[in-house]
C-alpha cells in the first residue's frame, strides 16, 4: 500500500475511477454528501444488527434499562430493581455479571452466514458507554477490563472475516447518557467540547483503524449538533485517509438535524419503511422483538415478529430501494436464543430460493402491484428480468399482475425454485395472469412468500 501522500502525487498518472479513490472530500456536508455509496452496500440488501452490552444482563424491558430506571424512574424498572437486587445495587454492578461465558464468535458467524445476510453491525458501544473492546478511553468500563475480559469486537471481526463472505460493521453511540464530561458539555449548551475531544473522536478513530469496519453506524447525538461532534472532520478523514476509505459506508446519524439529510445512506427513523421509492439509498433498521433492541427475558412469543412478517419487511424494503437491517439481541452469556436463531435460519432458507429476486437487484418502475395487494417488484434491467414477489398464494391458482406489459412471443414466466415455465395470458391493456402450478405443500419451493421471474416484460 502506498502512503496517501505518494498516492496523491501519482494521481494524475493512474487511471483511477473518478468516483472513489481520486476524489478528495472536504469537511463539509456538501462535499461529503456527494460521495457515491460504495457499490457493495446496495447489492447486499440484507444485514443483521446486533445489540449487545451490559444492558443484556438485566435483560428486562429494553436496552434503555439504565435510563428508564434511574433517569425516568419508570415504575416497571424501579420495581424490577427493588424486587430483585439489593438496595445499593448500581447499574455499574451489572458490568462484572456480563460474562459472555458461552460466546463463540465462530458459532455466531456460522448462524449469520446461514441467514443469507451480507453484513453485520455490532454495537461496539451503546448509550451506556460500555465498550465491547478494550478501549483505553473507557477505563474499567469495557469488555477487556471487566465482564467477559475479552475483546469481543476483535473475536467477531476475525470470525466474520475468516469464515464468511459478510461485511463487518460497527455501531457506535456518539453520546453517553451519564458520562460526566458529556453532561458538563451539555450544561454549557455544547460550547464546551470535552467529551467528543477526549472520548468520542479518539474512540471512533481507534475502532476504524483497529477493526476496519465497512459499515460505521453512528447513533445517539444527544441533542448536540454535528459541529460539536466534528462529524464532518471525522468523515473527511474516514473517506480520504482511513484504511476503509474505499469500501466504508455510513449512515445519517451524525448530529442533531442530520438524520435523513446528511451522511451516507439514510435511516430516517428506527423501523423506517416508507412503502414507496426514495431518491436516496436508505436502510430499514428494525427488530425481531417488536419492543426492544437488546435481549429481554420478559418477551413473550407474540412479541416476536413471525417469519411471514419478516419476509414481508424484506420484500417491501428492497422493492422500495432500501436495505433491511434486522436486529437480534444476544443474551449476557453470549448465546443467540433459539427464537432468534430460528428466524435467522428461516430467512436464509427463504433467500436460498428467492435470493435471485433480492440480491443485486434494482428497483423497478413500479414498486407494488396495482391490482393484487402484497405484490412487490424488483428488477435486473441488464438481464431483462422483473421479479414479482407475492406474499399470498392465490386460492384460484391465478396471480393477476396489473403492472407488467407482456411482449408476445418473448415473455417468459418462471416461479423461483420451480423448474417448469408457467403458462400466462396477457390482460387487455397492461398486465398478465400467471397460472401457478398446483403444488401440494411439500412440493412448494418455499414458504411465506414466492417470486415470479418475468423475462421480457415492459
Ligand atoms: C481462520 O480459519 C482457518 C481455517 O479455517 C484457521 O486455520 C485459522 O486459525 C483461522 N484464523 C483465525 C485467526 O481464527
Ligand atoms: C475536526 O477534525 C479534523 C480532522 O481530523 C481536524 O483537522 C479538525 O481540527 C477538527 N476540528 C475540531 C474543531 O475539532
Ligand atoms: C402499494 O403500496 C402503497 C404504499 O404502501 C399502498 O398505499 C397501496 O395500497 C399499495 N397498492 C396495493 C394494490 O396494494
Ligand atoms: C400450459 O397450457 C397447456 C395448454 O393448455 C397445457 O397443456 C400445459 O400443461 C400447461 N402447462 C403448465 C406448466 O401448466
Amino acid at each position: 500500500m502506498l502512503p496517501p501522500a505518494l498516492l496523491l502525487l501519482l494521481l494524475p498518472l493512474l487511471p483511477l475511477p473518478p468516483a472513489l479513490g481520486a476524489a478528495r472530500f472536504e469537511p463539509t456536508w456538501r462535499s461529503l454528501d456527494a460521495r457515491p455509496l460504495p457499490a457493495w452496500f446496495d447489492r447486499a440488501k440484507f444485514g443483521i444488527f446486533i445489540h449487545w452490552g451490559v444492558f443484556s444482563v438485566p435483560s428486562f424491558g429494553s436496552e434503555w434499562f439504565w435510563w428508564y430506571w434511574q433517569k425516568e424512574k419508570i415504575p416497571k424498572f424501579v420495581n424490577f430493581m427493588k424486587d430483585n437486587y439489593p438496595p445499593d445495587f448500581k447499574y455499574e454492578d451489572f458490568g462484572p455479571l456480563f460474562t459472555a461465558k458461552f460466546f463463540n464468535a465462530n458459532q455466531w458467524a456460522d448462524i449469520f452466514q446461514a441467514s443469507g445476510a451480507k453484513y453485520i453491525v455490532l454495537t461496539s458501544k451503546h448509550h451506556e458507554g460500555f465498550t465491547l473492546w478494550g478501549s483505553e478511553y473507557s477505563w474499567n468500563w469495557n469488555a477487556v477490563d471487566e465482564g467477559p475480559k475479552r475483546d469481543i469486537v476483535k473475536e467477531l471481526e476475525v470470525a466474520i472475516r475468516n469464515r464468511t463472505d459478510l461485511h463487518f460493521g460497527l455501531y457506535y453511540s456518539l453520546f453517553e447518557w451519564f458520562h460526566p464530561l458529556f453532561l458538563e458539555d451539555k450544561f454549557s449548551l455544547f460550547h464546551k467540547r470535552q467529551f467528543p475531544v477526549s472520548k468520542t473522536l479518539p474512540e471512533l478513530y481507534k475502532i476504524v483503524n483497529k477493526y476496519q469496519p465497512e459499515v460505521l453506524w453512528a447513533d445517539g447525538d444527544g441533542g448536540a449538533p454535528d459541529v460539536y461532534w466534528n462529524s464532518t472532520g471525522f468523515l473527511a478523514w474516514l473517506y480520504n485517509e482511513s484504511p476503509v476509505r474505499d469500501t466504508v459506508v455510513t449512515n445519517d446519524r451524525w448530529g442533531a438535524g442530520t438524520i435523513c439529510k446528511h451522511g451516507g445512506y439514510y435511516t430516517c427513523s428506527d423501523r423506517y419503511n416508507p412503502g414507496h421509492l426514495l431518491p436516496h439509498k436508505w436502510e430499514n433498521c428494525m427488530t425481531i422483538d417488536k419492543f426492544s433492541w437488546g435481549y429481554r427475558r420478559d418477551a413473550g412469543i407474540h412479541d416476536y415478529l413471525t417469519i411471514e412478517e419478516l419476509v414481508e419487511q424484506l420484500v417491501e424494503t428492497v422493492a422500495c430501494g432500501g436495505n433491511l437491517l434486522m436486529n437480534i439481541g444476544p443474551t449476557q452469556d453470549g448465546t443467540i436464543s433459539a427464537i432468534f436463531e430460528e428466524r435467522l435460519r428461516q430467512m436464509g432458507s427463504w433467500l436460498k430460493v428467492n435470493g435471485e429476486a433480492i440480491y443485486e437487484t434494482h428497483t423497478w418502475r413500479s414498486q407494488n402491484d396495482t391490482v393484487t395487494p402484497d405484490v412487490w417488484y424488483t428488477s435486473k434491467p441488464k438481464e431483462k428480468l422483473v421479479y414479482a414477489m407475492f406474499l399470498k398464494w392465490p386460492t384460484s391458482g391465478q396471480l393477476f399482475l396489473g403492472q407488467p406489459k407482456a411482449t408476445p412471443g418473448a415473455t417468459e414466466v418462471k416461479l423461483l425454485g420451480h423448474s417448469q415455465l408457467l403458462n400466462w395470458t396477457a390482460l387487455k391493456d397492461s398486465g398478465i395472469v400467471a397460472e401457478l402450478p398446483p403444488l401440494a405443500p411439500h412440493q412448494m419451493p418455499c414458504e411465506w412468500g414466492w417470486a415470479l421471474a418475468l423475462t421480457n416484460v415492459l
